[in-house]
C-alpha cells in the first residue's frame, strides 16, 4: 500500500521517454503460449498487470528470462497446463487473453472470469461468440469459462463483432491463428495495440492481414516458431504525459513515442490553444495563452480514446469556459468526478455518458482515492495542477498500468513523492 503526495502548482519541464505500451504488453505476452518454442519481448513495461501475468504464465509451465530490463524470454514449449491460476487471473482484466490463446495451442481452456478495473459492466460475450464461431463448445458459468473442440472440430469463421471490442477481436485473432482455414473478423477493433499483436504473431509465422482496418483475415497456419519483437509505445501514457504538460502550463518533449498514435488528442490539444509539435518519434508540448473549453467525445481508434478521458477531464477542470465530455465506449465510467469535484472542480453529470465542467480558475489539493487506473491518473493530474497538497491514496490502481510514473513526473520538475503506507 502507497499513497502518492503531490505539491501541485509546478510546471513540468524536460524530456521523458515513454514505456512499452500496457494493453499491446499484455495480448503479446499469453500470445507467446501459441508456440511450442521460445519467444524474445523486448520493451515490456515493468508495471504491475505484466507482472501477474507473467507469474500466471509461470505458474502453467512457461519457462521464463529476464536478461535485461524490459526484456523478457518465454519458452512455451513444455506448456501442458490450460487451467491457468484462478486466484491470479482474478487480478486481472487481459487474462481472459488466456482464452484464446489456450483454445488456439491446445483446442480446450478453462479459464477464471478476469478482474481488473471495475469500472463499468465488462461482458465478454463478444469474445464467446467468435469461439463459438471457430467450433468451440463454451461453458460459462459465474467463475469461468470453459472451452473445448465440439464434435466438427476448430475451424476458421466469418466473424462480425457488434462493436469493434478490442478484447474480442485478440483473443479471435490469437485462437484462429492456428486453426485450419480462414478466419474474417468484421469490424474488427483498429486500435495501435491490434496491429502490434498481428505484427508479433505474423513475425512467429502467422498469415494475418487487415489489422488496423475494419476487416481482419487470419489464415490458419499449421505450425509457429519463435521469435524477437519489440512492444510499441504506450500510446496512453504518451497521451496522460501530454496533458499533464498542458495542465501545468509546462514545457515537455516526450520521446519514444508514436506521434500519428495521438492525433485525436492533439487535434484537441491545439484546440485547445497548447502548442503541440512533433517529430518522428518525440511531442512536444509548451503552453501558449488562454486554454480554451473544448467538447470532448470518445470513440474508437483514431478517435479520442476511452483510456484518456479521465485525465482530459482534469486538464478541461482549468480551461476558460463550458467543456462537455461525452464516454460513448464504457457507460459511468465517471467514478473519478466525486474526487475531482473534492478538488473544487465544478462538475455536472447530464446524462449516464455525458458531463458538463465549467472552467475554474483553481483546483486546491485535497486527499483523494483511486478508484480505477485512468482514474488515477487523472487525480495525478489534477494534483500537479492544484494549488497545496494532493494526497492520493489507493496508489496500486496506478501501478498496473504506469511504469515509475512519479519518478518519471520528478524528473520533469514535479514535486511528487511516493510514501510506503503499513
Ligand atoms: N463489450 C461488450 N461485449 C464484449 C466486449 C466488449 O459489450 O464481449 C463492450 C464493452 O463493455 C465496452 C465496449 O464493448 O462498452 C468496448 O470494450 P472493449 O472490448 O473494446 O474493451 P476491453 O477489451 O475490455 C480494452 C483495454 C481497455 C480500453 C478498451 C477500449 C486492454 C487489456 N484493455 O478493454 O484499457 O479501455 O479496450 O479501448 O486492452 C485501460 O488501459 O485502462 C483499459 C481499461
Amino acid at each position: 500500500m502507497a499513497r502518492y503526495e503531490i505539491n501541485g502548482g509546478k510546471p513540468l519541464e524536460g524530456t521523458v521517454t515513454i514505456s512499452g505500451a500496457k494493453n499491446a504488453a499484455v495480448a503479446i505476452l499469453p500470445a507467446a503460449l501459441l508456440v511450442s518454442g521460445k519467444c524474445r519481448v523486448e520493451n515490456v513495461p515493468d508495471i504491475s498487470d505484466v507482472r501477474i501475468l507473467l507469474d500466471i504464465l509461470e505458474g502453467m509451465g512457461v519457462k521464463l528470462a529476464y536478461p535485461e530490463p524490459h526484456v523478457v524470454e518465454l519458452d512455451s514449449s513444455e506448456v501442458q497446463c490450460t487451467t491457468p491460476d484462478p486466484e491470479l487471473v482474478k487480478k486481472m482484466r487481459a487474462s481472459y487473453y488466456l482464452m484464446g490463446a489456450l483454445l488456439g495451442r491446445f483446442g480446450h481452456a478453462h479459464v477464471a472470469l478476469p478482474g481488473g478495473c471495475n469500472f463499468a459492466s465488462r461482458p465478454i460475450d463478444q469474445h464467446i461468440k467468435g469461439f463459438l464461431a471457430l467450433g468451440a463448445d463454451v461453458d460459462e458459468t459465474e467463475d469461468y469459462v470453459a472451452l473445448k473442440p465440439t464434435e466438427e472440430g476448430l475451424h476458421g469463421a466469418r466473424i462480425t463483432l457488434d462493436m469493434a471490442s478490442v478484447g474480442a477481436t485478440v483473443n479471435i485473432m490469437v485462437a484462429a491463428t492456428l486453426l485450419p482455414g480462414q478466419t474474417v473478423i468484421e469490424n474488427a477493433a483498429k486500435e495501435p495495440h491490434i496491429v502490434d499483436l498481428a505484427n508479433f504473431l505474423n513475425s512467429m509465422g502467422a498469415k494475418i492481414r487487415g489489422a488496423g482496418t475494419d476487416v481482419i483475415r487470419v489464415r490458419g497456419v499449421q505450425n509457429l516458431h519463435g521469435t524477437t519483437y519489440t512492444v510499441i509505445p504506450d500510446q496512453i501514457e504518451t497521451g496522460t504525459l501530454m496533458i499533464a504538460a498542458a495542465a501545468t502550463r509546462g514545457d515537455v518533449v516526450i520521446h519514444g513515442c508514436i506521434p500519428t498514435h495521438m492525433e485525436a488528442l492533439t487535434a484537441k490539444l491545439l484546440e485547445m490553444g497548447v502548442r503541440v509539435t512533433e517529430n518522428d518519434d518525440s511531442i512536444r508540448v509548451r503552453p501558449q495563452g488562454v486554454q480554451r473549453a473544448v467538447n470532448v467525445k470518445t470513440q474508437v481508434y483514431p478517435g479520442f480514446p476511452t483510456d484518456l478521458q479521465q485525465p482530459m477531464t482534469s486538464l478541461l477542470c482549468m480551461a476558460n469556459g463550458v467543456s462537455t465530455v461525452s464516454e460513448t465506449i464504457f457507460e459511468r465510467r465517471f467514478m473519478h468526478l466525486d474526487e475531482l469535484r473534492r478538488m473544487g472542480a465544478h462538475i455536472k453529470l447530464m446524462d449516464h455518458s455525458t458531463i458538463l465542467i465549467e472552467g475554474v480558475r483553481e483546483l486546491y489539493g485535497a486527499p483523494v482515492t483511486v478508484t480505477d487506473l485512468r482514474a488515477g491518473a487523472a487525480l495525478i493530474v489534477a494534483g500537479l495542477m492544484a494549488k497545496g497538497v494532493t494526497e492520493i491514496y489507493e496508489t496500486s490502481y496506478i501501478d498496473r498500468g504506469y511504469e515509475r510514473i512519479e519518478e518519471k513526473l520528478r524528473s520533469l520538475g514535479a514535486d511528487i513523492r511516493r510514501e510506503k503506507l503499513s
